[in-house]
């Protein structure tokens, strides 16, 4: 748990995105003069010491309920009552330009299928927070089913406290399929049609968890190969942050995650010059987010480019070709 004595600590910080050298500065208690709040202990614990309309985004992977070894698996009805409390507390610290970022996939029981998302929905709108998008991040692999299809993608819902709001599309923009089109009549007629910084990344997010997972399963035997892995069983990738950090937040803004994992949020934060408050209840995880500030300070902490094209298998690869047993 977090001790009571507020610990703060300076961390050399080589590398940032403009390459300028700073340090990096972390307590294991709330402190809103350092750069990153990593408190050792159950989230509530540090939401009451974090002053109302503080931070600027919230983002976060909770819990699922789905028996993972950091949690206890309960019905989805006591499941969803005790996160209430924690929700009312979030949405007490957000600023009122701020936003919420709630990343969740599927509860399910006997096979039945329960989206937490539509679940979670409820209870926010009680809350009066304003959806701006519900975000598809789909991947390629993961477990195969045999009663049903097997999925492929979670959710993340985007909220907004009011309906004045952060949201900065430039940073964002992705690479358009074709820069040269042109608008083809109008009084337009023979003039690009698009930007050139690329077309906004809709609210479809192929992202990296395809990549991901593609360079995680694609090498058998070499799970740990994705640069960014660590031990932790449902650790979202660095980028997926970094694009809500870019787009919702501006430099300088705070980011909280509530349920920090091994850190991957504190770290698309200060990617950017923004400062991260993360709670963790189990030191394992504490820890690896602790050696991975350390690492990233030094510019060593392995991260996958934002923006890295999705890898595609060429077809020549052993793995994506039919095995003798099959032909
Ligand atoms: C889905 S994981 C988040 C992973 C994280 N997004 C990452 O990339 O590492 C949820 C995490 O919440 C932690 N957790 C569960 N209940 C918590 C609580 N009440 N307070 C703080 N952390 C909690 C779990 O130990 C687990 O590491």
């Amino acid at each position: 748990m977090g001790s009571q004595d507020s610990r703060s600590e300076a961390v050399d910080f080589t590398t940032d995105i403009f390459n300028e050298p700073r340090q990096i500065t972390v307590s294991d208690t709330y402190n809103p003069n350092v750069d990153v709040v990593l408190f050792d202990g159950g989230c509530s614990d540090l939401l009451k010491d974090i002053p109302s309309n503080s931070v600027d985004l919230v983002i976060t992977s909770p819990p699922y309920n789905i028996g993972k070894k950091y949690e206890k698996k309960t019905s989805l009805a006591s499941y969803l009552k005790d996160m209430e409390p924690v929700i009312a507390e979030l949405i007490r610290v957000i600023a009122g330009t701020g936003s919420l970022c709630w990343q969740v996939g599927n509860y399910v029981q006997k096979g039945e299928v329960f989206p937490l998302d539509i679940y979670f929905y409820e209870i926010f709108k009680r809350f009066d927070l304003k959806l701006r998008n519900r975000i598809i991040w789909r991947f390629n692999h993961g477990l195969h089913c045999t009663k049903r299809f097997s999925g492929r993608y979670e959710t993340i819902l985007w909220f907004t406290k009011g309906d004045e709001y952060v949201f900065n599309l430039d940073p964002v923009r992705i690479p358009a399929k074709y820069p040269g089109k042109r608008h083809f009549k109008g009084p337009k007629k023979g003039q690009l049609s698009g930007n050139p910084l690329g077309k906004n990344p809709s609210d479809i997010w192929d992202i990296v968890k395809q990549d991901w997972e593609d360079e995680v399963w694609d090498i058998p035997n070499v799970k740990a190969n994705h640069p960014e892995k660590t031990e932790h069983p449902c650790q979202f990738p660095v980028e997926l942050v970094q694009r809500c950090v870019l787009a919702l937040t501006d430099p300088e803004g705070v980011v909280l995650d509530p349920y920090g994992g091994v850190g991957s949020t504190i770290i698309g934060a200060l990617q950017h010059n923004r400062k991260a408050i993360a709670a963790e209840q189990d030191l394992q995880y504490v820890t690896i987010t602790r050696e991975r500030i350390q690492r990233f300070a030094h510019g060593k902490l392995p991260l996958r480019p934002l923006g890295k094209p999705i890898h595609k298998p060429t077809g020549k690869e052993r793995i994506a070709q039919l095995p003798l047993e099959w032909k």
